[in-house]
């Protein structure tokens, strides 16, 4: 029986990634770090075992000393890796990205051999990106949560495969994302949560950039105009400066 001292207290960010993991048998966490997500979820029974995987080699043994005080080294196993190689990811198992970029976290989803039970994402940017890969390749976002940390909206999302053993029936999109989906979140915007107008002011701010170089996010900028409050979108500093040029 290894000796269990003070467990981690997660982070608001992390403790709505561990939220959104649904029941599994496995847990690879793809860029651990400290490996406190992983602890948590075998800890709360949410899946039997887990793999904390990372790039790096420092942040790999600050996880194995957090995994033997958790006493649950039988249960976590660590790996220097890239991304998902040398991982037997199953078909019951579920992969979390958690504080990488958007487009990372597409390429390392892209190298997945097969489909697994979901996977949980948290990425630090480019959203829109991994929503419409996702999207593309015949995941299904079942699920969405905005999160409040440290005074940034985080957005975290679950993602099915539509190829996934149990859920077949479920087939090709009837139609694909569309960009206003894509950029705010296709859940997000059906049950608009209590922090959704901020991450709406949030989104808005960068797209305002953004547009340069894809200006048909100009016809997003005008749908969310459609339906957002104009006091809400007036609190956005780029829409007021938007607003005046345009006048
Ligand atoms: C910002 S930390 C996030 C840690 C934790 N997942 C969280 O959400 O708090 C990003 C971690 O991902 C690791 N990382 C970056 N790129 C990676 C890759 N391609 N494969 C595996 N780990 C990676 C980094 O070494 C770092 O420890």
């Amino acid at each position: 029986m290894q000796k269990q001292s003070r467990l981690p207290v997660l982070s608001a960010r992390l403790e709505t990634v561990a939220r959104l993991v649904k029941p599994c048998a496995r847990v690879f966490d793809i860029g651990t770090d400290h490996a406190f997500l992983p602890i948590e979820l075998v800890r709360r029974g949410i899946c039997r075992s887990a793999t904390a995987s990372d790039i790096r080699p420092g942040p790999i043994a600050v996880a194995q000393r957090n995994i033997a005080r958790a006493g649950l080294a039988d249960q976590i196993e660590t790996k220097v890796t890239a991304g998902l190689f040398g991982h037997a990811v199953g078909p019951d198992d579920a992969v979390v990205l958690s504080g990488l970029g958007g487009l990372e976290m597409i390429d390392i989803l892209a190298v997945l051999p097969g489909p697994c039970s979901q996977v949980i994402l948290q990425p630090q940017k480019s959203a829109m990106e991994l929503r419409l890969w996702l999207d593309a390749n015949l995941y299904l976002i079942d699920s969405e949560a905005l999160v409040l940390d440290r005074d940034r909206i985080y957005v975290i999302l679950r993602a099915i495969p539509r190829l996934a053993a149990g859920n077949r029936e479920e087939g090709a999109p009837a139609a694909p994302l569309t960009l206003t989906e894509a950029v705010l979140g296709p859940v997000l915007l059906t049950h608009r949560p209590p922090l959704f107008d901020a991450y709406v002011q949030q989104v808005v701010r960068h797209i305002q950039v953004a547009r340069r170089r894809m200006p048909e996010l100009a016809d997003v900028l005008a749908d969310i105009k459609t339906w957002q409050h104009p006091e809400t979108l007036a609190q956005c500093p780029n829409s007021r400066k938007e607003k005046a040029h345009e006048s």
